[in-house]
């Protein structure tokens, strides 16, 4: 098969993501993992949520200490997973449904177990196979780096006994960072990605995409000659597979993401880590500040590019980009429980996150739904699933996918001690009280909220393409702005207090406008000349379009 041609070379402008694991969502060949046969089974189930592109956490042959991030084969499928024929049906089934397939490219770094890298340590110093990773007679090297898993390395540099030296790696010490001033690296990963493209991938999210080129006096990180690469990459896939997006998963302060950006030559999106944590922080202390600083903090992009939002993904909720302050008071708001926490972040999903309050998660997928950007949803959080925050590392968000309310979570044939993880038990968030048949079955429950949410969010192409304006507030705890494509204007307000509140706006640029609200389709009365006036709930929101009359 070969890539398809997308409709409208922009298509990640207007889509709706849905990230899961393989190996979570459902197992089709009862041996306790989930695999492609089992995805391919499920996706009738994303079908009808109604997003359009799924984005796959890594698949290939991997001795899974990193969770997949430690790749051994790029070029295959993990036999626990499936084969690649089994790839290929997977994709053809969600092509026929419109669903577009996103994977990881994860190049910063191999697994120790790479053959690239056992045979760079047997190699001479010096030599092309060495040289395909970054070796070093000491450890001081590169000093200025920080290191990511705090939890874990003590340094970014390990000693191996066979090369004699030491090799460089960002983050676990069994995944040895790629040398990208080596040409030939460089080669391999393009062969790589046309093996994919050539199958028919619809995109690749750029793994740790800062950190590529190391060079001495810096932080290694976002460095002209890692953007270098990143434009030669781009170059490649435009040539071979035009449509195919590149997502930047950079870790970064906005000013620093940008660049991933380019002229719109080098990714086409870019996640906005910047603004997750501050979408939580207004949110305990009710008020739209942090939300609305960090968004007069973002610079404009190229109209061909697009920001990824998130609430919560497979990792922690990162608190690398906020201030010392900001940090103590997140951990102090959402992770008191020091177990919650891992490495700069917050390992819980986004239910335990606002203690299971309904009403608080319809609010935050209001907001990731409405600002600018696409809008990506982490499995299980449309139905509200928890975690386990006793698991190692951030195994406790990565449990299976709650289907039923059995003790397998109807997501094997197996037992749940046979399955790769025990589903979640304990009783807010176990497979008894959450999961996807119940939720089916009861017209109120937040899985029914979300497939309407996504259905009028697609409905409306000025949520993936419109500009943003905030309204000057009276009342601190509200959240005005205005989303504006052409002749398309839509007016989100939220209130990010659990008590009701007023909000008075200065719709003076709406004069003789109707509001009309878009989840009822309710009219409200006509923007006049005095400031306009509302009553949002406890943590409501209300999202209308602006009618001119007439
Ligand atoms: C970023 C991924 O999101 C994370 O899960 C992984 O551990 C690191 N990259 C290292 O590969």
């Amino acid at each position: 098969m070969t890539a398809r041609k997308p409709a409208d070379p922009r298509w990640y402008q207007d889509a709706v993501i849905y990230e899961t694991h393989v190996k979570a969502f459902y197992d089709g060949n009862g041996d306790g993992v989930g695999d492609f046969q089992g995805l391919t089974e499920k996706l009738d189930y994303l079908e009808a949520l109604g997003v359009t592109c799924l984005w796959l956490l890594p698949f290939f042959p991997s001795p899974l200490r990193d969770d997949g991030y430690d790749i051994a084969d790029y070029r295959d499928v993990h036999p626990s997973y499936g084969t690649l024929a089994d790839f290929s049906r997977f994709l053809e089934e969600a092509h026929r449904r419109d669903l577009s397939v996103l994977i990881e490219l994860v190049v910063n770094h191999t697994s120790d177990q790479h053959p690239w890298f056992q045979r760079a340590r047997r190699s001479p110093p010096g030599s092309p196979e060495r040289d395909f990773y970054v070796w070093s007679d000491d450890d001081r090297k590169f000093s200025g780096t920080r290191i990511i898993f705090t939890d874990t390395e003590k340094s970014n540099w390990t000693w191996d006994p066979e090369a004699k030296a030491f090799y460089w790696h960002r983050f676990f010490s069994h995944q040895p960072d790629l040398n990208f001033d080596n040409p030939a690296v460089i080669e391999q990963i393009e062969r790589v990605m046309k093996f994919w493209l050539d199958l028919g991938v619809d995109g690749f999210r750029l793994d740790a995409i800062p950190y590529l080129v190391e060079r001495d006096g810096t932080s290694c990180e976002n460095l002209p000659e890692t953007h270098a690469v990143i434009r030669r990459l781009r170059a490649f896939v435009d040539r071979h597979a035009p449509g195919c997006m590149l997502l930047a998963e950079a870790n970064q302060w906005p000013e620093d993401v940008r660049p991933y950006f380019g002229d719109g030559d080098e990714c086409h999106m870019a996640f906005h880590f910047p603004l997750m944590p501050r979408i939580f922080m207004g949110l305990r202390r009710e008020s739209a500040a942090p939300i609305v600083d960090i968004m007069r903090r973002t610079p404009a992009i190229p109209p061909s590019c697009q920001w990824a939002l998130f609430l919560r993904n497979h990792d922690e909720l990162t608190l690398e980009m906020v201030t010392e302050d900001e940090r103590a008071y997140m951990n102090l708001a959402y992770a008191r429980d020091p177990r919650a926490r891992v490495n700069v972040g917050i390992r819980r999903r986004l239910a335990p996150l606002v203690e299971n309050g309904r009403r608080r998660i319809e609010l935050l997928n209001a907001l990731l739904f409405s600002f600018p950007g696409t809008p990506i949803v982490y499995y299980g959080d449309e139905l509200g699933m928890g975690d386990d925050v006793l698991r190692p590392d951030r195994d406790g968000v990565r449990t299976p996918m709650q289907w039923r309310g059995e003790p397998s979570a109807g997501f094997s044939s197996r037992p749940p001690e046979a399955l790769y993880s025990l589903p979640v038990t304990d009783p807010v968030y176990g497979v008894q009280a959450v999961n996807v048949e119940a939720q089916l079955a009861d017209r109120s429950s937040l899985l029914h909220w979300m497939r309407n949410l996504i259905r009028l969010r697609r409905q409306f192409r000025v949520f993936g393409r419109g500009t943003l304006e905030f309204l000057p507030a009276a009342n601190p705890r509200v959240l005005a702005y205005v989303r504006r494509l052409d002749s398309d204007v839509v007016l989100c307000v939220a209130n990010l207090s659990r008590h009701a509140q007023p909000a008075e706006l200065d719709l003076s640029g709406f004069e003789g406008y109707t509001p009309v609200e878009m989840l009822g389709y309710t009219p409200f009365p006509r923007v006049g000349r005095t400031p306009y006036l509302l009553t949002l709930a406890g943590y409501g929101f209300l999202w209308f379009e602006l009618r001119r009359e007439g």
